[in-house]
Order: structure tokens, then sequence, then C-alpha cells
């Protein structure tokens, strides 16, 4: 199997017009429209593809942006909604709520890949302005950690960790949590989407991974502001970057994991998810706890590690199960962050692991969606692009050195 090549040819296969706007599908059936994080992915992969496809996948993405700076988790185009999943959050053009801002990290790579300063140029207010809108409108106690107002907005719909908040009982069945996740967008329409009084009457979640990857994310916010000679965008990516990660330190660090909180008062969620793992993506732990961190859940079978990859949720939580969409099967954004990582911290041969278990997945299945960790059998959609993340998989350059310019 010739992966870039199927993967180049599914990315063509996936792709969509609209006017003068290009986008990427997850997958043509069971995700007909747009989605944030996942063209996030699709540029990194078409910077390595196709470089001017990729540009037009964040164009696209950030043409749908609100006048506060919220970027949209879907943006439907006219399709037809059809699923009973896909819902209307409110205005039938695009949801309400968003996912987990990899926007910065991506307009970098495509920069890094391509050496198109125009392009960044045209991207950097939108860019900022989503970074402004999490810190400024997510973080109503000014704690220096973005809140979520619905699952959803972690990108792990139905995720263990945020049954607590949900009130949902760990065996939840996948069309149960629908419902309930449903339930919460009504509630939160009927405060109209604002984020601090629905977070504080409805959902609200410091999420380790969504801000993990935020943090991360300001770095590469300050990058391209520095790149472009942007100085206040650079000190606001400066700041805040830091501002998060101790955040994170000192309210969601014990331990020696970083678990996620809910509500004005911290409440731990002490659910042990693949969230143990986001932060090694920001350089959170200390080379020795990412060393305990390592010996102690990475290489532990009996929780994370299974031959075919890193469940997405320890094998014994109650929650688990090994076919249950975010509740214990292999994904491959999580292998993503957790390759990069590994990567950070010089762990070549774990990291080596996940690639090429990923590779194994793909190799067995074909670009299934997600995977039981205890036999490798794909499930959900087919022809989905989160496999062709392996592609980003292969190179050793070092996180904060552009190849071209800055
Ligand atoms: C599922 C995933 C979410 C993803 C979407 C489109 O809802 O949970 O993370 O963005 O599919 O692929």
């Amino acid at each position: 199997m010739d992966i870039r090549a199927d993967a180049h040819a599914l990315y063509k296969k996936n792709r969509r017009m609209h006017g003068e706007f290009e986008y990427t599908v997850p997958d043509g059936f069971v995700y007909p429209y747009q989605w944030l994080w996942d063209s996030c992915f699709h540029a990194i992969v078409l910077s390595m593809l196709e470089p001017d496809a990729a540009k037009r996948e964040l164009e696209s993405l950030v043409s749908k942006q609100f006048a506060d700076g919220m970027v949209p988790n879907i943006i439907f185009w006219d399709i037809k909604i059809t699923r009973p999943y896909h819902w209307d959050w409110v205005t039938g053009k695009t949801t309400s709520i968003t996912q987990p801002p990899m926007l910065a990290y991506a307009a970098w790579e495509v920069y890094r890949r391509t050496g198109d300063k125009a392009f960044l140029e045209k991207l950097y207010p939108h860019i900022l302005a989503f970074y402004k809108y999490l810190i400024g409108n997510r973080d109503p106690q000014d704690h220096h950690l973005a809140g979520i107002i619905n699952p959803d907005e972690s990108g792990e719909d139905n995720s263990p960790r945020f049954d607590i908040p949900m009130h949902v009982d760990s065996d939840i069945s996948f069309l149960g949590h629908m419902q309930r996740r449903r339930k919460l967008i009504h509630e939160n329409r009927v405060c109209n989407f604002d984020a601090e009084i629905c977070m504080s009457k409805n959902f609200w979640v410091k999420d380790v991974p969504f801000n993990a990857i935020l943090i991360r994310n300001l770095e590469s916010l300050g990058h391209i502001a520095s790149f472009l000679g942007h100085e206040q965008g650079e000190q606001f990516a400066k700041l805040h970057s830091g501002l998060v990660a101790n955040a994170m330190r000192e309210r969601l660090f014990a331990d020696g994991v970083f678990w996620s909180a809910m509500d004005h008062d911290y409440k731990p969620l002490r659910v042990a998810t693949w969230a143990h793992f986001a932060p090694l993506f920001a350089g959170l732990y200390t080379k020795n706890e990412a060393d305990a961190l390592m010996s102690e859940h990475f290489e532990n079978h009996e929780t994370f590690r299974s031959r075919f990859g890193i469940r997405t949720v320890s094998k014994q939580e109650p929650a688990y199960r090994s076919d249950a969409f975010w509740r214990g099967p292999i994904w491959f954004a999580p292998h993503w962050f957790i390759y990069q990582g590994l990567m950070n911290y010089g762990y070549k041969a774990e990291a080596k692991f996940i690639r090429d278990a990923t590779v194994g997945l793909i190799e067995q299945n074909g670009f299934r969606e997600y995977f039981n960790p205890e036999t490798g059998v794909g499930y959900g959609a087919r022809n989905f692009t989160w496999g062709a993340l392996v592609l980003d998989m292969e190179e050793e350059v070092p996180w904060s050195q552009p190849e071209n310019g800055a």
C-alpha cells in the first residue's frame, strides 16, 4: 500500500467546492461538511501534498468566523443537514460552538512548507482574532484557562471525561449521549451561546487537551506575529501561552498528570484518558515527569498501551469500551498529538511505535474513523481523512524552527 498516494487520492475525492471556496470533508457520507480541527489537519497534510489546496482549506475555514472572533466547529456550506447529530445550532449556516484551536499551528505549517508570506498576512487577522476570543471570552474568572461549553468543543464528543458535567452514567449509550448533548445545545440556545452565562449555568470544563493545544498554538501565533512584524500580536501570544501553561500546572496538575476540571471551583474530573499525554504536545511536563508518565502510563498495557496503539480511555476506567467512539477506541488525531509530543521530548522509539501502529491500522483497515484497541478492527466512517496525518509523522523538524524565513 502506498499511503502517500492513497491519502492524496482520498483528499481529492473528499474535496468540495462552494463558489470561490474549497474545503475537504472528513468523509463524504457521515461528515459531509467542513469541520474546524479536521480542516487544520487537512491543511497540515495538504501542505505536503498540494500546498495551494492547503491554503484554500484554511481560507475557507476562516471565511465564516464570527464577529467576536470565534471560528465555528462546523460550516454546513448549504449542504442539507441530513444527520440527526449534525443539528443546526443557530443559523443553519454554521454551528455556534468551536473546536480545539489548531488554526495557528496549521497556518504556520503551511507557511513553513511553502514560504508564502502573503498567505500568512492574509490569514493573520483571523488567527489573532480567534485566540483573542478564546482568551477574552472563555475565561470569565481571569484564571488563564479557556473553558468549553459543550463536549463537542473538545473534539471528543462522548468522552467519559465529561460524564460528570453531563450528568450521565459511565454505561451511557452512544444515542443516549447524543440526546444529552442535544439537550445541552437547547440549554445553551437559551443563553444565546454567550460563553460566560452558558458556562456558569450549563457546562463549563477547563479541558486538558484543549488548553494544551491552545498553548502550543499561541506559540505558533507568536512565530507568525514575530515573522510578520506585528509586535502587539507577538506580545499577546507570548504572554498568554505562558499564563495558560502556568495555570494548567497550578490548577490541573495532580499525581504526576494533568486532569480536566469543571465549573468555577475546579471540581476535578478524575477520569484517566489520553488527556494525560496531550500536554507533551505543549511541553508542559518536566523531563522527569515525562519519564514517569512514559513508564507508568504510556508503557502500561493494563491502561493505555495496546499493540495497536494508545487507547483514548484507560482500560481500567468503568466507562472503557473497546468499540464505543471516544470511550476507548484508538483515534488518529490523538495519535498525531502524542507523536508530536513524544518527538518534542526525544522519545524517538516510542514515537516510532505510534507511527508504526498507525500505519498498521491503515494497512489492516484502510482509512477508517476509529479502531478497537483489542482487535485492531476499524469502525465508523470509511474514507476518513485523519489517517493521512501519518504523513506528518516522518519529519524531524524542531518545533520552533521554521525552514523558511523568520
Ligand atoms: C466526530 C469527531 C470530531 C470530528 C468530527 C468530524 O464528531 O468526534 O472530533 O471533528 O467527527 O470528523
